[in-house]
């Protein structure tokens, strides 16, 4: 299993011609554009301005993360939990995500690392379950959960999670001071 944290390393240069480089960078935008395109037509929330360069990558976690449980919000959880998520498809709480090939696991991880942060201190345990998230208490200021919160529950304060909406909440929160 290759590890999402090497991705970015930078190739060691070679000397490759320059037209070989401008062929491989108008197709990726080529690829990058169709893939953004076709997926927004099949669209998001307005809710959420996502820009068009994460687009792909928003509709993918939905679609491949949204099919089992609930797709959370990427700012729930620390970016590390993603990253190891993402990295062990196979191993995910006892069963296994399927179809999830490499464009895809790069997209989404372009998508879930951009809009969470990273564990602010190091040696902090990474947490597997929002009830666990720091950054899932600090995004609930006026909440006291009782009972363990999961991918479950969220239906019950957030009556658009189906169309990913987390912003709009049920009257009594709305109202409440
Ligand atoms: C084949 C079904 C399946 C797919 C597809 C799937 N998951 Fe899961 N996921 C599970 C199961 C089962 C659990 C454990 C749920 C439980 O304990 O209630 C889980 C739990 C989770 C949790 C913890 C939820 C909580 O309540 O705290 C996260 C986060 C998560 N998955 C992320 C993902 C991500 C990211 C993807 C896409 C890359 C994904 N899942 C795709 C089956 C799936
Ligand atoms: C008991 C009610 C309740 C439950 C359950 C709940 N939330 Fe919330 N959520 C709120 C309230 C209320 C706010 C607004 C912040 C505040 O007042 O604490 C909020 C805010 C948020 C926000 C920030 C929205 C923004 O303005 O950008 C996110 C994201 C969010 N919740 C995600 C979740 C997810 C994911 C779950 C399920 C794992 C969940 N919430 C479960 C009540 C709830």
């Amino acid at each position: 299993m290759f590890k999402l944290s090497k991705l970015s390393l930078i190739q060691p240069f070679k000397p490759v011609s320059l037209l070989v480089w401008l062929a491989i960078a108008l197709w990726s935008i080529g690829l990058g554009w169709g893939i953004t395109h076709t997926l927004e037509a099949i669209a998001a929330s307005p809710d959420d301005a996502v820009s068009a360069r994460f687009e792909a990558g928003k509709e993918l976690y939905r679609e491949t993360c949204g099919s089992c449980h609930l797709a959370l919000p990427p700012d729930v959880l620390p970016t590390e939990t993603w990253q190891k998520l993402l990295e062990k498809p196979n191993d995910h709480y006892g069963t296994s995500i399927p179809n999830l090939i490499r464009l895809s696991q790069l997209l989404i991880w372009d998508y879930l690392r951009t809009f969470s942060r990273p564990i602010p201190t190091k040696n902090d345990p990474i947490p597997f379950y929002v009830a666990q998230s720091r950054y899932f208490k600090i995004l609930h200021p006026r909440v006291e959960f009782t009972d363990p919160v999961t991918h479950k529950s969220c239906i019950v304060c957030h009556p658009g999670v189906k169309s990913f909406n987390f912003r709009t909440l049920t009257p009594q929160w709305d109202d409440a001071p």
